[in-house]
């Protein structure tokens, strides 16, 4: 089976601050850092430190250099990665000191993507092959439904939720990695076994994985539902922590390893990219998630 995340890539302009900026308030940051980001991107960086192969499809502008150097750096195959004339997208990330986040997105290059590039890089993919998706790129209805049409199998993180996810036929996406807001928009329910129940019904295709902060998150497929706590350690920041549990979940799903191993190593892996700053810089690596693992034994 081979992984194709189609996704976005971002410079992530990170201030960190006391707190996020109120309405009408102007403050002065303490730092700036400015690091590769991007739901794509950070869940390829993710699937590569887990462990396994993934080839990365998208789009930056001529400045985009940084993030496809991380590709390579990681071992993430970059060769549809594509250089347009569009600025390649950003996120303006305030980071307070409880470690709370808020991001604004600008789409930049992640929206060029056309119907042609699309078709061009699925046509190296066929069936069983994973095609993973978010929701920071142009046309995700489209690859739902060609990926389909070839019978790959689709995991959405419908991250950010936005109308363009309405568009897309969700009948045809096997795994869903969400929070309980994206189940909320999906399902209109707001309890969490409300929401898994929906998702029985509407998508009995479906293998669910709903995260619920600091209940930490429930994995439901058509023959167990499966339950995870999380680690508790001093937050740092907390971007990129949901990319890195969806890259270490699907790698243990890759590896079929049992579901509550996967989402042991899914969480101590994102407990420890809240620990640390950054976004793909905050992913952390197989050996230091095994290491960590013992010690929480
Ligand atoms: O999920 C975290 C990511 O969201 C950041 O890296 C930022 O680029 C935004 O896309």
């Amino acid at each position: 089976m081979k992984v194709l995340n189609f996704g976005s890539l971002n410079y992530d302009y990170t201030y960190s601050l006391d707190h996020i900026v109120a309405p009408g308030e102007t403050i002065t940051s303490t730092k700036l850092e400015v690091f590769p980001g991007g739901k794509g991107l950070n869940q390829s960086i993710s699937l590569a430190r887990a462990g396994a192969q993934v080839c990365h499809a998208g789009m930056v502008g001529p400045d985009g250099g940084m993030l496809i150097d991380t590709c390579e750096q990681n071992g993430v195959d970059h060769q549809f990665v594509k250089t347009v004339e569009e600025r390649t997208g950003n996120a303006i990330i305030q980071v307070s000191a409880k470690g709370q986040n808020s991001i604004v997105l600008f789409a930049g290059a992640n929206r060029q993507n056309d119907r042609a590039f699309v078709d061009e890089v699925l046509s190296h993919f066929g069936e069983g092959d994973l095609l993973l998706l978010q929701n920071e790129i142009n046309l995700v209805d489209y690859l739902i439904d060609r990926g389909f049409e070839k019978g790959m199998v689709i995991a959405l993180n419908p991250s950010p939720f936005d109308d363009e996810m309405r568009k897309c036929d969700l009948s045809k996406v096997t795994i869903f990695l969400m929070n309980e807001v994206e189940g909320e928009q999906i399902t209109g329910e707001k309890e969490p076994e409300k929401i898994l129940t929906a998702f029985r019904k509407q998508y009995p295709q479906s293998r669910v994985v709903l995260t619920l902060g600091k209940a930490g998150v429930v994995y439901q497929d058509a023959q167990q539902t499966c339950r995870h706590g999380i680690y508790k350690v001093p937050v740092v920041d907390t971007t990129a922590a949901g990319d890195t549990f969806t890259g270490y979940f699907l790698a243990g799903v890759l590896s079929d390893l049992p579901m509550d191993e996967t989402l042991r190593l899914a969480s101590v892996a994102s407990s420890i990219a809240v620990s640390k700053k950054g976004a793909t810089s905050s992913i952390p690596y197989r050996a230091d998630v095994l290491a960590a693992k013992l010690e929480h034994e």
